[in-house]
């Protein structure tokens, strides 16, 4: 069941001034994000990211099109109206947007405050909140006294105060180093896992996506370029953006500088194998090399794994009487893709 529904949405800002153009920021985007799932929504800057999380949060309103977040049609509905759908969603942001005159207890009280929640129920609920993100120490402390990280997970306790059922994560871990972006990415996990919250994780890297994402949104100049399981996006992106974002972190058939240095390196003809859980397995494409009485060094590549599923693209250096190399790649080929580097 979907739990976020957009619906051929598009968002126009008007000319910011006279000679301007206007600004086409998400152009008739259908995406339905299913309960419980973890969206990545990935693209580069300018791509209409954050508006479209400012749109499901109806912080913009479309300019076309409709969105439904849990059963709410909020396209057209009242401010007043709005609000109480608003307490249903949690928002995290980059520069996390913490009060820095509250200490962490009154940054995560606020949104109690603000839905009405009696005071004498506050002490509980922050106190479950601080520890369910690992801060059950720093109550007391102040933003400016929180590592970054810290500062995040003060952010994910306040976006959950009111017990949302989605959470919308705006490039949440983009001013953080790699180790800490890994720990909040767990601690998103966590919220997905155990709390059952539904999670839009906007980020321009494709690292966020992998460790966390069950489903990939590839956005382009507004548009929804690519939309698929975290697997099939990695193990075959199929738009041109998609190749460039998955090549960050996935070796392919190797270019360039690259190739260049390989074929210095390495006697022999260059095939690239791609290998996936569908794909012949390695054990039996290697000996089908040796049986054929081909030598094979690898040379470039790596698996990977995503969703517990392993794929990736390993490149050989082949040495041996070019026909043998060639009836051998041709039996390779019944089973999987190789591509021989020219
Ligand atoms: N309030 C606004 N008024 C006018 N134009 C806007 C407004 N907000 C965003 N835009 C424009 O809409 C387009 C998409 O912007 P958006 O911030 O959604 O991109 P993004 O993918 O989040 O980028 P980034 O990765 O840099 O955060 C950009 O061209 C931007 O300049
Ligand atoms: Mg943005």
């Amino acid at each position: 069941m979907a739990i976020i529904e957009l619906d051929n949405v598009s968002k126009v800002f008007p000319r910011a001034h006279r000679g301007a153009t206007p600004v086409s920021a998400v152009e008739d985007v259908t995406l339905h994000v299913e309960a419980g799932e973890i969206a990545g929504v990935i693209g580069y800057s300018g791509a209409g990211k954050s508006t479209l999380v400012r749109l499901i949060n109806a912080l913009e309103k479309t300019t076309s099109g409709t969105i439904t977040v849990d059963g709410t049609r909020i396209t057209g509905l009242s401010e007043r109206r709005l609000q109480r759908v608003r307490l249903g969603i949690g928002m995290i942001f980059q520069q996390f947007n913490l009060f820095s005159s509250r200490t962490v207890w009154g940054n995560i009280a606020y949104p109690l405050q603000i839905a009405g929640v009696p005071k004498d129920q506050h002490q509980r609920r922050v106190s479950e909140l601080l520890h369910f993100v690992g801060l059950a120490d720093k109550a007391h402390s102040y933003p400016d006294q929180l590592s970054g990280g810290q500062k995040q997970r003060v952010g994910i306790a306040r976006a959950l105060a009111t017990s949302p059922k989605v959470l919308l994560a705006d490039e949440a871990t983009s001013a953080l180093d790699p180790e800490t972006t890994q720990d909040v990415l767990r601690l998103l996990k966590k919220v997905n896992v155990e709390l059952g919250i539904t999670t839009v994780v906007i980020t321009h890297e494709m690292e966020v996506v992998k460790s966390i994402a069950d489903r990939v949104v590839v956005m382009e100049r507004g548009r929804v370029v690519e939309d698929g399981s975290a697997f099939d996006v990695f193990a075959h992106p199929k738009h041109p953006t998609t190749k460039r974002f998955v090549g960050t972190l996935v070796a392919d058939v190797p270019t360039g500088a690259t190739l260049e240095s390989l074929r210095a390196n390495h006697p022999g003809r260059l095939v690239t194998l791609a290998f996936h859980d569908d794909s012949l397995p390695q054990s039996r494409a290697f000996a089908e090399l040796a049986a054929s009485g081909v030598e094979f060094e690898l040379v470039h590549g790596g698996m990977e794994d995503v969703q517990g599923r392993s794929f990736g693209n390993l490149t050989l250096a082949l040495r041996g009487p070019d026909d043998a190399i060639d009836s051998a790649l041709g039996r390779l080929r019944v089973g999987l893709s190789a591509t021989e580097v020219a």
